[in-house]
Parts: C-alpha cells; structure tokens; sequence
C-alpha cells in the first residue's frame, strides 16, 4: 500500500489491487484498438493518470470529460481547446444521460479511420471495435459504459474502487473493456492529491473530514465566491475568516450544534463534502488550464452541460 501526506496526515491510496489492475492493463493493452481514458471534468488534470498515459502510449487515444454538467462551463471549453490544441481528442459528456455517450461513437470511428479502412480492404466487414474504457476511481466509467449501452450493464456507485476486475461489455459493433478505476503512487502535488480527494476518488475513510471540508472551502471560496456565499447565506466578510472558522459559522448556520452550543465540526464537515459533491454549490471547476487559450468556436453541448441549479 503506498502513502503520502494530505494536510499533514499520511494516507494510503494505493491498494494491491490497484498494482494488479495496472499489470492487467499492460497485458490487455494489445487487446484492443482504442483507449477512452475518463476524466472528471471539474480536474481534468489531477484526474488524469500518468500511468495510464504510460500503458496506453502508442495506442489511439481519447478522452471524455465526464460529468461536464457538474463543471464550469466555461472552463470546460477551456479544457476542451487545451486538448485540442495538443493535438488530442476530447468530448464533454454527462453520463448519467442515457444514450448520451454513444456520441463517442463518431470520434472513435474518426481517430480510427485508418485502421477501418484497412480492416475494410482486407474484407474483414463486420470486425468489431475494441475499446478499453480507463480512468481514476469514481469518475464515472460505469455510469458512462452504461449510457454507451443504454441499459445498465455495469455496475455503478459513488464509492472510489467499486468495480473490480476486467469486464467486457457488448454494444452493436463495439466491444467495451471496462477496467477496475486506478490511481497512481506518487502524486507531483498536493493539489492533485486534494482535488482526487475532493471529488470522492480517494476513500474518505483514510481521510480527515474537517481538514477536507476546510481545504475545499478554502479553494471554492478564492475562486467561486458568490456561489459559497449564497448556498449558505452567509455576508461577505465570511470570506475572510480562516477556514476552520468558516466551517463553523456555516454548521452554526446550519443549527449543527452540541451541548454546550458549539458547533459540531465533523457533521457540518461531511455536510459540506457531501453537497459538494452532489452540485448543491452550483457548477464548478477546481481546475483551469495551464495556459490560457483563446475562446474556440465551440457551442456547449446542450444535452452534455445540462445546467443543474442548487437545491
Ligand atoms: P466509476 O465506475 O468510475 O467508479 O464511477 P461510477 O460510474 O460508479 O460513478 C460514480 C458516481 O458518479 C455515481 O454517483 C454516478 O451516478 C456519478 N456520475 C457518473 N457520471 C456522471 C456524470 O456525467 N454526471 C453526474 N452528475 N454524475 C455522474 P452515485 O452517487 O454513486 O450514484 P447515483 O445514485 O447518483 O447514480
């Protein structure tokens, strides 16, 4: 099990079984004819595992930004401009749309135009494409394999590491590997760390709440402001407050207190983590491209970005 630190704690992320799906990956690599490698789209670069990168290199190659109805959708055109200028396909997606994945289908096709031809020319009509759908823990590849299929066919949760071992999954003329969701050992930095752990691809369980709850206030509030305030109706000069003391006046808000009247940090933590998650705090990016792009000739797919207002 491999460990590092987050906000000072050491915590393991890296599982025996993680190291086994990487190995499997190796093997099955010369197994198919594409990688769809899943990323979330609110960190579409901490989501991005180098080791997968460096298993599938090589082979053609594309990604989805999946849950683009929960980012920013500016910025994810940003993204999407940042993967296109480096000469790499990539789609929004909001799988939990049924159906709504299979508009993977054409740019498949497209970036293995050469290879169908071939296959064409050689009279192999009918031959079915493999693909191999990668990604971190919770991100989403059930649920998009899922809506590929129209039916549920994989298993879906919202626990990092659900799915275990290969599977593969028939859809019309493709063939679906769905992997087990793998991290990588050493993350370069504490950012990446804190934004897999923000979006639930590190298990909670070997996660501080507070100290989680604390980091994810201190990035929304420097970057989404407005959003904070109004979902806890607090004034602005909570913006000011130290983040621990930021938690507080939220659970104070909230009414989460003890006896004694003090707030009770850890279920205003977990409420805070848990609303989050579930998009109660608006659409929100906690990534932005490394270099900034111009703004492309692209219309947000309407279906993909549905816009989902706090509750
Ligand atoms: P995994 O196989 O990569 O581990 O991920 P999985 O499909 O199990 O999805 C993890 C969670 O993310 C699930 O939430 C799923 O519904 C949600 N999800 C997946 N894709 C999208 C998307 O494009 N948009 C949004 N908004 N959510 C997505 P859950 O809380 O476990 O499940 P549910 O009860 O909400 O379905």
């Amino acid at each position: 099990m491999n460990q590092d630190i987050i906000n000072g704690r050491q915590i393991h992320w890296f599982p025996g079984h993680m190291a086994k799906t990487l190995r499997l990956m190796e093997t099955e690599i010369r197994n198919v004819d594409c990688v769809l490698q899943i990323l979330d789209a609110r960190i579409p670069l901490s989501s991005l595992n180098p080791e997968i990168e460096r298993i599938t290199e090589g082979k053609p190659h594309l990604y989805v930004l999946n849950k683009a109805d929960l980012a920013d959708p500016d910025i994810t055109r940003q993204w999407l401009e940042y993967f296109k200028s480096a000469g790499a396909g990539c789609l929004p997606m909001d799988s939990k749309q049924r159906g709504k994945a299979s508009a993977i289908k054409g740019p498949i096709e497209k970036e293995l135009a050469a290879l169908m031809e071939r296959r064409r020319n050689k009279g192999m009509v009918g031959a079915r494409i493999r693909v191999m759908v990668v990604g971190i823990p919770n991100v989403g590849k059930s649920t998009f394999i899922n809506s590929f299929a129209g039916t549920t066919r994989a298993k879906a949760a919202n626990k990092p590491g659900v799915t275990r071992g290969k599977q593969w999954i028939t859809v019309d003329d493709y063939d679906l590997m769905d992997m087990p969701g793998v991290l990588w050992k050493k993350f370069d930095t504490l950012e990446t760390a804190t934004n897999l752990a923000f979006i639930g691809s590190i298990r909670d369980d070997i996660l501080d709440i507070e100290e989680l709850a604390c980091g994810l206030l201190s990035s929304v509030r420097a970057i989404y402001p407005s959003q904070l305030l109004a979902r806890y109706k607090l004034d602005e000069s909570a913006l000011e407050l130290p983040p621990y003391e930021l938690l507080q006046a939220i659970g104070a808000k909230r009414g989460m207190l003890i006896s004694g009247g003090e707030v009770d940090t850890e279920r205003a933590a977990k409420m805070l983590v848990g609303e989050f998650r579930a998009s109660k705090w608006g659409r929100i990016s906690l990534e932005r491209p490394p270099h900034p792009v111009e703004e492309p000739e692209w219309e947000e797919d309407s279906d993909a970005a549905q816009t989902d207002q706090p509750s």
